[in-house]
């Protein structure tokens, strides 16, 4: 009864955060002559970019979920992720049709529901943990901050962090979380930001925050910047380049301390 009241309440006041698109990304790309560390496998029938560090602990990896710019995009995190000693998986989960720049999300979108996402998701995870991967960090940006809030509201993953996420209905995803969920969570959002914006931050902070969800809730505001900042920075501009390394950095430290 309880949680019927809470649901309709909560259903009144939900703000789905909705996808941004190119006009609201940053372009600069990756300094002219950047070398991919990684290469794209097929995992389980799946495109995976893999960049696996000189040495690492076969029992966990990185699982990083792009924007719907998507694998061909040259700014790439997952290179970053593996400097740190992680084996670092980021999975077609665009099914080979990621956003080109300037084209249109809504239109894009209509073809990258959950429907279509999740399986090739699932699908390299399964394939992870089949061979041995007994936790896994799932980092997201933009696009996959919906799957990773999937990824923690199903238990599926030992610890999840975003920066800027999309598609999400708050406070209800959240409110699912504090419900089924025993994953540590941590959130970058950018002061800027059109669709996760600081006074959704706040309500997602309402449900999560001040010790409500026990297995661990951080979230970091990132003042001056908009969204993708965690992905795209201006190398001419110090407040940029300092956000995105400080998202980095603070989603790094939050993943450490709860991997086991
Ligand atoms: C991996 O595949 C994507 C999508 O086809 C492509 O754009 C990218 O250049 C490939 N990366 C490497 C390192 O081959
Ligand atoms: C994108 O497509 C939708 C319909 O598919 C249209 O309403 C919208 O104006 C388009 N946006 C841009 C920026 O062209
Ligand atoms: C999470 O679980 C729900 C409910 O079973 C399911 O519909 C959804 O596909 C799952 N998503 C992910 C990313 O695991
Ligand atoms: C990058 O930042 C510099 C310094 O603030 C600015 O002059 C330039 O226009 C910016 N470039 C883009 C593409 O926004």
């Amino acid at each position: 009864m309880l949680l019927v009241l809470l649901s309709l309440l909560t259903a009144i006041h939900a703000t789905v955060v909705p996808l941004v698109d190119s006009s609201g990304h940053s372009h600069s790309q990756a300094p002219a002559g950047t070398v991919p560390q990684g290469r794209n496998i097929t995992i389980n029938g799946v495109l995976t970019y893999v960049t696996l560090p000189k040495r690492f602990d076969p029992t966990t990896a990185v699982v990083l979920l792009t924007d719907v710019f998507g694998l061909p995009s040259p700014d790439n995190l997952a290179d970053q992720w593996a400097a740190e000693g992680f084996a670092t998986y980021a999975p077609d989960y665009l099914n080979g049709d990621a956003l080109p720049t300037g084209g249109n999300v809504t239109t894009w979108a209509v073809n990258h529901g959950e429907a279509q996402t999740t399986p090739p998701l699932l699908a390299v995870i399964k394939e992870l943990k089949s061979r041995g991967v007994k936790q896994l960090a799932v980092t997201g940006y933009c696009f996959g901050g919906l799957y990773t809030v999937r990824l923690v509201q199903n238990n599926t993953v030992a610890v999840g962090t975003t920066a800027h996420p999309s598609s999400l209905n708050v406070p209800m995803d959240f409110e699912v979380v504090k419900a089924q969920s025993h994953v540590p969570i941590e959130i970058n959002n950018a002061e800027l930001d059109t669709g996760f914006t600081p006074a959704v931050a706040l309500e997602t902070d309402a449900v999560l925050g001040n010790g409500q969800y026990p297995p661990g809730y951080f979230r970091r505001q990132f003042d001056g910047v908009g969204h993708g900042f965690a992905v795209r920075a201006n190398a001419s501009d110090p407040v940029q380049v300092a956000a995105k390394q400080g998202a980095f950095d603070t989603s790094l430290a939050f993943i450490k301390k709860h991997l086991k």
